[in-house]
This record gives C-alpha cells, structure tokens and sequence, in this order.
C-alpha cells in the first residue's frame, strides 16, 4: 500500500501499523436487546445490531447460557441456521441478521444471553456483547386472602389477615392496601417465601396486623386488598370488604349481616386494563 508522501512521517508509519494489525477493523456492537421480563410461554424479539468498521460480517451467532441457538452467515445458503434449545423455539422464517425471533419460553430461559460477530478471514476477528433476560413463572390464581377471625369487628380491635400468592417462580411481591392506600410498613410482616421442592414453584406469603381506627371505616365499611406483582409484567389483587360496628351495635341495621366478605376470590379485580399482560398470563393458565 502506497500513502500519500504529503503525510508527516510518524503519521504515515502510525497508520500503516493500524492498518497492519487490524486494529482500524473489526465490528462494532451499537445495540443489544432482549425482552424482559417474559412469562413463561411468551416470546419476543431478540436484536443484535452493529456498525462495521471496515470489516464484514463472517458470522453471528446467539448463545443462552453458554448454548448456541442461532446462526447467521451471510456467505452461506441458506444464511440462517437455528438449533434445538429446550428454552424456547426459534422461528428461523422470521428471524434475519441479528434479528431472531424466539416463542413459547420456558422458565429456563432466564439467563445471559450473548451475540457473537466474527469478521471476515484470515482473522474472524470476533466482537460480543451480553444481556440478561428475566422469565417469570406466574402465579397460578389471584393472591388469596384469609381473615384471622370472622367479625363483626369493634373499633379498636386488632385485626389480622394474611395474604398468599401460590405456585410462581421467583414468588411475586405481596402489597396490602386499606381502602386503596398504602398501609403502614409497620402493620404488615415481611415477605414469607416457601420453596416447594418437588414442583420447584414458590408460595409467599404476608401478614397484615393493625388496629382498627374510625378515620379507617366509611360508612360502617372497610376494605383489604392484597396485591400480587412483578414490575412491567404482571399484577392481580383479591380483596375483603369488612363491616365494623360503630360501638354496642348502635347503627347496625337490624337483621343484616355483620360480617360480610365481598371479595371473591374466584374473580379477577377491576384494575386489569392497566395490565395487558394479564390477559396473556390468563390465557396461558386457565
Ligand atoms: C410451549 O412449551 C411447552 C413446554 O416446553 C410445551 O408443553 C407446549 O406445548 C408449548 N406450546 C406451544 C404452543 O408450542
Ligand atoms: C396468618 O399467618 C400467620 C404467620 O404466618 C400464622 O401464624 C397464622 O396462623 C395465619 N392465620 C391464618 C388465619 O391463616
Ligand atoms: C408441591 O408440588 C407438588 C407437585 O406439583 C404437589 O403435588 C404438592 O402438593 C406441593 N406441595 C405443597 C406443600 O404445596
């Protein structure tokens, strides 16, 4: 290779050294995107994109844990090759490039995933980048709520109720909400997890102790909510609806119940719109 002589020396020998060694080429990764947090049985887009620096692409290839699951070679026919993973399928119709579509996960695809360019010969010289997805086993049903002991409930009484979310993987976080506020972190116990050997699924559990106020009890009523939740994934919430006498059952109407238990469990709560991944969790576990 021939540089200009109008180059000042050390220049000209620096850029002849890069030029050499390779350093000036190579392939650049820009962007590395995973979807996360999935539930199991969901899938997304995975996006590996990059800029080349005089080189070209030799291959690229996806790795989970270690466990290659996609290939491109732009040189070969057909350019896409996907593997067998026990994590997840690959659709290879709709997967190009560094774009690689992947269904139905397993909770076994949490993890570490890597995108791997390798230049053109003689030097392949290789490039990665990494980034960890979050799959989320969901909770079989709606947080259940259990009531320490039947009322009717007085004034000043302290009540008890325990909220648990059952079956999931990691357990979700458990909230309590009094008539749609945050109660007081020092009514509530911390998360309780419990690990089921043989399913491998965790149930948690929380309990909510307080003493009931008037400023708490709106015409002669007081709501529970627990809610069960993952950031940006998933969210369900049972309530109780409880009747509390003013003092000697003054104001009670006569005949009615005194202990009433709205919340249903059996029924999904109003706020699911905020949350469409509901939906797909109820299809997936209904
Ligand atoms: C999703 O994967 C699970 C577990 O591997 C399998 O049992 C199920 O049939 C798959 N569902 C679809 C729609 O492929
Ligand atoms: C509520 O939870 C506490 C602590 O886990 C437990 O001791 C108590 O028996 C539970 N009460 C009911 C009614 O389940
Ligand atoms: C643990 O999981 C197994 C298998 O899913 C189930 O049969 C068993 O009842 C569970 N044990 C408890 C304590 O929930």
């Amino acid at each position: 290779m021939t540089l200009p002589p109008s180059l000042p020396a050390l220049f000209r020998v620096l850029l002849r050294l890069l030029l050499i060694q390779g350093v000036a080429l190579g392939i650049k990764i820009t962007n590395l995107e995973v979807p996360t947090p999935l539930a199991v049985g969901e899938g997304g887009w995975l996006l590996c994109e990059w800029e080349d620096e005089g080189d070209h692409v030799y291959a690229l290839k996806w790795y989970v844990g270690g466990e290659e699951f996609y290939r491109w070679t732009p040189l070969e026919t057909p350019a896409v090759k996907t593997f067998m993973s026990s994590h997840f399928v690959v659709d290879s119709r709709e997967s190009q490039r560094g774009r690689v579509r992947i269904r139905n996960v397993t909770v076994s695809a949490g993890g570490k995933y890597r995108c791997e360019i390798s230049g053109e010969a003689p030097k392949f010289k290789t490039s990665f980048a990494t980034a960890d997805m979050m799959v989320v086993d969901l909770p079989d049903s709606q947080p259940r709520l259990v009531g320490g002991d039947a009322g009717p409930y007085q004034l000043h009484q302290v009540v008890t109720i325990n909220c648990s979310s059952h079956d999931a993987l990691p357990a979700p976080t458990l909230t309590f909400y009094i008539n749609d506020q945050p109660v007081d972190p020092e009514w509530e116990d911390n998360d309780q997890v419990i690990l089921n050997e043989t399913s491998g699924l965790e149930t948690s559990h929380k309990s909510l102790h307080f003493k009931l106020r008037p400023s708490m009890v709106s015409e002669g009523l007081l709501q529970v909510k627990c809610v069960a939740s993952y950031p940006d994934l998933y969210w369900d919430s049972s309530d109780i609806t409880f009747r509390v006498l003013s003092g000697h059952g003054s104001g009670f109407p006569l005949g009615s119940q005194e202990f009433v238990l709205q919340g249903d469990a059996g029924r999904p709560q109003a706020s699911l719109h905020h949350f469409p991944l509901f939906l797909i969790a109820l299809v997936f576990f209904r």
